[in-house]
């Protein structure tokens, strides 16, 4: 079990107290609200209002099933405590050329689209107006974490913190050393991770650093098993549930993860090393029309019921 706990007079030794997280989706939304349980300061930043209420909603649907789970003695005070640190903030890079840093920053994370050239267009704003000791962190699933940092002038104080959907649930967190990071910011980005009751792993800044470039791969695989009519999509997820002992089978996990998300890790692979490997036909289609997985309703499952 996840165990969580709130701190009310917490001591950080990583000294980081206040964090800000770009995008409120399923990531950041999670991120926001483990940040919060473990007693962090957090400023929860994305585009429009109604994302925003939809990232609120979510996190108190999870805390609440979280207090509930744990047996917390005060529920209602526990899920008050979290939510009371999380406050919310609307940005768009398309619309606004500066953020106002006012809540003081120890550490930003990113958890925006995966895109290179909106997280650059991010960080070029933030690198102007934060703190210089501010920590910059980004939680991309598939990217180069020294390329999203190529342009900003604190390139020691860069790495990645690669969080696993449902952030609430997986107790996982992958620590990434681009070539710039300093010991000193790798060793408080491990500490953050620690102090979120995750346990860490230290990766390199290599393509899908430790879990992606295993996981992803597979799921890939799975799509053009189905494409090539061996078996069908459901006998595919009871196979490796049941055969497997995976949680999920890998389109229950690709509508879970996001379609557009996994459609964009594997075109920059693709971009990259195209002899290793391919974006699955289908997942293009369903991506064109719109259909992302369990976030939009449907993908290769339909969860409208
Ligand atoms: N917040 C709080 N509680 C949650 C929750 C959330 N977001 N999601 C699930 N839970 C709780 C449920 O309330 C339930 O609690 P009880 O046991 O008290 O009823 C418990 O977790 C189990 O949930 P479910 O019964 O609904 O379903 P489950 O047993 O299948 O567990 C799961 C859900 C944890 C998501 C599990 O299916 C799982 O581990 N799936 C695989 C997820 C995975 O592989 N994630 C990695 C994706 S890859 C990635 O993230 C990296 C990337 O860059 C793309
Ligand atoms: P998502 O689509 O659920 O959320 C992304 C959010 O970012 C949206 O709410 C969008 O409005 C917002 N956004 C986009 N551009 C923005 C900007 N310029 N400023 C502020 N907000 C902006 O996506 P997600 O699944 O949460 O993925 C976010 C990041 O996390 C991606 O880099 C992804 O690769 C990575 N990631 C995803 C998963 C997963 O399982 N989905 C797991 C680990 C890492």
């Amino acid at each position: 079990m996840t165990s969580i706990c709130i701190r009310r007079f917490c001591h950080h030794s990583s000294g980081i107290k206040n964090v800000t997280i770009f995008g409120g989706g399923l990531m950041g939304s999670g991120i926001a609200q483990v940040a919060a349980q473990s007693g962090f300061n957090v400023l929860l930043v994305d585009q429009q209002k109604e994302i925003l209420d939809k990232s609120h909603k979510r996190i108190l649907q999870s805390v609440e099933k979280m207090a509930k789970k744990q047996d917390k003695v005060e529920p209602k005070e526990f899920v008050e405590s979290v939510i009371s640190r999380i406050s919310t903030k609307q940005f768009n890079t398309a619309n606004d050329s500066s953020f106002d840093m006012k809540h003081e920053t120890d550490l930003v994370i990113e958890a925006i689209v995966e895109n290179m050239e909106a997280k650059h267009k991010l960080f070029e704003i933030l690198d102007a107006e934060s703190p210089e000791n501010t920590i910059f962190a980004t939680n991309t699933s598939s990217l180069p974490v020294g390329e999203i940092f190529q342009h900003v002038k604190r390139s020691d104080k860069v790495g990645g913190l690669h969080y696993f959907n449902p952030v609430p649930m997986m107790k996982l967190l992958e620590v990434v050393k681009a070539d710039t990071t300093s010991d000193d910011t790798f060793h408080k980005l491990c500490s953050f991770g620690s102090e979120m009751n995750k346990t860490v792993v230290k990766c390199k800044d290599t393509a899908g650093f430790i879990v992606n470039r295993l996981l992803v791969p597979y799921l890939a695989e799975a799509v053009l098993m189905l494409e090539r009519g061996d078996a069908e999509m459901k006998d595919i997820d009871t196979a490796m549930k049941l055969g497997a002992g995976y949680p999920m089978g890998p389109f229950e996990l690709l509508d879970y993860v996001g379609l557009d998300t996994t459609e964009a890790i594997l075109q920059g692979w693709c971009d990259k090393y195209p002899d290793t490997f391919k974006v699955p036909e289908t997942v293009r289609k369903l991506v064109a029309e719109g259909k992302l997985g369990r976030k939009s309703g449907e993908g290769f499952y339909n969860y409208s019921k």
